[in-house]
């Protein structure tokens, strides 16, 4: 069992909680993923990291109550228990891999939107603990819906958009990249996580611009375990599965639309039945029983 040390709701309807899992919080890295049971019958939720202490042995995460396994998670409190907290699962991400010098030379900025701002801040901190600067737009509906505000601003240069104009720059992440690039802000490299509308519509705009787009597939991930096949996706004209081979991509390569298609027919029986006949067993194969 892993201990959740505290639990608090960031906003409506989306919760954040610091859980007790030293070996996952030992070695896991920005950009990959956890998978969370809430008891032994439940159902597997797969989740970013948000961030970890090696030194306490805890993991974060940040859930949106959305269906009945994350509205039983979100209600969880300090001092409950999670059956199984699994990971780290998936890539790091591909910063991570490259030399802190050349990231020092190259302006980094991170698109931040909704719910997506949680896995976000763990690259952040990741790189500021490294010496590298970054910007960070955070896109949210309204004033109330920021999360994380005050622990970005620690971390990087922070900017933030609402639809409504009710707090910071007015209107969606691309109008405030776009402003920001036309006020002088040349970004050599950009990272973008949260729905797939936004993130669609950021790298459309990043490819105009010339800026290399990196995505985190996540939403359309359902076990986690490369299975059931929710998660397939094409990427430079590939088979690829978010869970396993990701969760990020380049995102200028990645085939939006068929991927929101696919995400929306999986939701049903009939859906899941039509991709099973067009596509045939769709998993990534790691079962053993397949090629
Ligand atoms: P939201 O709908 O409030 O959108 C957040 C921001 O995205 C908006 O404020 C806007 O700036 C931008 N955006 C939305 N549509 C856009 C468009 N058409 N063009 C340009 N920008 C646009 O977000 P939410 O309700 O908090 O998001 C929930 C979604 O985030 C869920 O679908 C969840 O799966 C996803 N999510 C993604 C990740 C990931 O790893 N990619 C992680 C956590 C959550
Ligand atoms: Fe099921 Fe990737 S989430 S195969």
């Amino acid at each position: 069992m892993f201990k959740i040390l505290e639990a608090n709701e960031l906003t409506t309807n989306i919760f954040q909680m610091v859980v007790e899992a030293p070996r996952v919080a030992d070695a896991c890295l920005p950009g990959q993923f956890l998978i969370i049971r809430v008891d032994e019958e439940g159902e597997r939720i797969p989740l970013t990291i948000c961030d970890y202490d090696r030194e306490k042995g805890t993991v974060e995460i940040v859930v949106q109550a959305i269906g009945a396994e994350t509205y039983k998670l979100s209600a969880l409190k300090a001092g409950d228990s999670l059956a199984d907290v699994v990971g780290p699962l998936g890539k790091p991400s591909d910063l991570c891999e490259e030399s802190i010098d050349e990231l020092k030379k190259k302006k980094i900025v991170f698109i931040a939107g909704g719910v997506g701002t949680a896995p976000v801040y763990p690259q952040a901190k990741w790189l500021k603990e490294q010496g590298v600067d970054c910007d960070v737009i955070i896109g949210a509906k309204t004033k109330d819906l920021v999360i994380l505000e005050d622990r970005f601003k620690k971390v990087c240069n922070l900017h933030i958009t609402t639809d409504d104009g009710s707090y910071g720059r007015s209107g969606m992440v691309t109008k405030a990249l776009q402003d920001l690039w036309d006020e002088g802000n040349k970004y050599d490299h950009c990272v973008a996580i949260g729905p797939m509308i936004m993130m669609k519509f950021v790298c459309k705009l990043t490819q105009e611009l010339g800026i290399p787009t990196i995505v985190s597939m996540n939403p359309i991930m359902v076990d986690g375990t490369g299975m059931c096949g929710a998660c397939r996706l094409t990427v430079d004209g590939q088979v690829k599965f978010a869970c396993v081979d990701g969760p990020e991509f380049d995102g200028h390569k990645v085939d939006f639309d068929q991927a929101m298609n696919r995400m929306k027919l999986y939701k049903t029986e009939e859906g899941r039945l039509l991709l099973k006949a067009k596509e045939g067993d769709t998993h990534h194969g790691g079962c053993g029983n397949c090629n």
